[in-house]
C-alpha cells in the first residue's frame, strides 16, 4: 500500500462521511438514471445511497444471469442494483479497500437480500486494491461484466488494472464503466494534492492515454457511452487547476478477439429483433450505434462482432461473413473528444 493508497483510504473514510462532503462536483452522476433503475434505487437503503460517489451510469442492459465484478463499490450502490438487475441466478462481487465504506456495504446485504425477495445473498464485497487485483482470488476468465464507477482515476498503476480486468473477464465479457478523465495530461504537482486526487480529478487520464492504455491491455476498440463535462464549481480548486478541462464518460470495453484496430467494412448488416427488456423499440450499443427495432443496419466488423459473439447475440439475426473487404468503414464515429456543450445536473 503506497501514500496514495493511504491518503484515498482516508479521503472516503473518514473525511467524507456523505456525498454532500465532496467538494467538487467531479465524483457526482449529471444524467438521470433510466426508469428501471429508479424504480430499483427506491428499495436501495439510504445509508448506502448517501455514500454514494459515482460519476455515472454503470449499469448495462440485458443484465439477467450474469457474473459481475465491481471496481471500487464504496457502500454497495451500484453492486445492490446490480443483484437486483442478475436475479437470484446471478452474482455481484464488489471490491473496496476503505474499511468504513466495506462496513456500509456489508452492513446491508441482508436488507437487500430481502428487498429483492431472494432465499440467498447475490452480492458479497471484499477489502481489496484495485492496483492488485491479481493478489485477490479471483478467478481468470470468470465475469461477464466489470463494472466500476469514479474508481479508476485514483488508481495508481491504470494500465495494470485494465490488463487486469482483460484478464478477470470471460471471452466476449465487457467493462463497462464510468471514469473521469481530462484533455491532457496533469501536471505532478497537481498529481501530489491528495485533495484534488481523493475529488477524482488530478488522477484522471488523459482520454488519449486511456485510449492507448485500454488497447495495450487487449481491449482493442473502446466504445464511448456517454460523456459530460465537469463543471468544478469550487473557486479555489477551479484556481488550481486552471484550463485543464474535465469529464465523465462511460465507457464499453470488450473483450473479444480478431477487433480490427480501425472500422473496417465486410458487407455485414445486423437487425435488432427489439427483445432486449426495456429497449423494445431500439437499443443503442454507443453513442454512434442506435438499432431501431426490426430496422436493417449495416454495420463495420466490430460491431458485428460486438454483437454477434456477446450476450447480445440472441437479441439480433446477422447478415453477412467476413469473405470479402470492401475497405474502411464510413461512419464508425472516429477519434474521441468529448463535446463540451455544457449541461448542468443536480449533484449525485
Ligand atoms: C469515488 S468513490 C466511488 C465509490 C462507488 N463506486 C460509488 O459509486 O459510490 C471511490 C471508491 O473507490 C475506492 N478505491 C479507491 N482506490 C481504490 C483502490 N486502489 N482499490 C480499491 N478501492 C479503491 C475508495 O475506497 C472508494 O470507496
Amino acid at each position: 500500500m503506497n501514500d496514495k493508497h493511504q491518503e484515498v483510504k482516508e479521503y472516503y473514510g473518514q473525511t467524507l462521511q456523505k456525498s454532500e462532503d465532496l467538494k467538487t462536483n467531479a465524483c457526482c452522476t449529471i444524467e438521470a438514471p433510466p426508469k428501471h433503475i429508479r424504480n430499483i434505487l427506491k428499495d436501495v437503503h439510504d445509508e448506502v445511497k448517501d455514500k454514494y460517489y459515482g460519476c455515472g451510469l454503470t449499469l448495462p442492459y440485458d443484465l439477467k444471469g450474469m457474473k459481475i465484478l465491481d471496481l471500487g463499490s464504496g457502500s454497495g450502490r451500484d453492486c445492490f442494483i446490480a443483484s437486483k438487475l442478475v436475479g437470484q441466478e446471478g452474482f455481484v462481487v464488489g471490491v473496496d479497500m476503505t474499511d468504513e465504506q466495506l462496513e456500509v456495504a456489508n452492513k446491508h446485504i441482508d436488507y437487500h437480500t430481502e428487498k429483492f425477495g431472494y432465499a440467498y445473498a447475490n452480492v458479497k464485497f471484499l477489502k481489496g486494491n484495485i492496483d492488485h487485483l491479481d493478489l485477490l482470488d479471483l478467478e481468470p476468465e470468470s465475469f461477464d461484466i466489470i463494472i466500476s464507477n469514479c474508481v479508476i482515476n485514483l488508481a495508481v498503476d491504470k494500465q495494470k488494472v485494465l490488463a487486469d480486468a482483460h484478464r478477470l473477464l470471460k471471452p466476449g465479457g465487457e467493462m463497462y464503466f464510468s471514469d473521469v478523465y481530462s484533455d491532457r495530461r496533469i501536471p505532478m504537482t497537481l498529481q501530489k494534492d491528495p485533495v484534488l486526487w481523493g475529488e477524482c480529478l488530478s488522477g484522471a487520464l488523459y482520454w488519449n492515454d486511456f485510449l492507448t492504455f485500454s488497447k495495450k491491455a487487449g481491449f482493442t476498440d473502446p466504445r464511448s457511452i456517454e460523456n459530460h463535462p465537469i463543471t468544478i464549481e469550487n473557486a479555489e480548486v477551479q484556481d488550481k487547476v486552471g484550463d485543464i478541462k474535465f469529464f465523465s464518460v462511460t465507457y464499453r470495453l470488450w473483450k473479444l478477439e480478431g477487433l480490427d484496430s480501425d472500422c473496417e467494412d465486410y458487407g455485414q448488416s445486423v437487425r435488432y429483433k427489439g427483445t432486449i427488456e426495456g429497449k423494445s423499440s431500439s437499443f443503442d450499443l454507443d453513442d454512434h450505434h442506435n438499432f431501431p427495432c426490426g430496422k436493417m443496419m449495416t454495420v463495420c466488423g466490430n460491431t458485428f462482432k460486438m454483437l454477434k459473439e456477446t450476450r447480445f447475440a440472441k437479441h439480433f439475426e446477422f447478415f453477412g461473413n467476413w469473405d470479402t473487404h470492401y475497405g474502411i468503414f464510413e461512419g464508425c464515429g472516429g477519434n474521441m473528444p468529448f463535446s463540451e456543450g455544457g449541461e448542468d445536473g443536480a449533484c449525485c
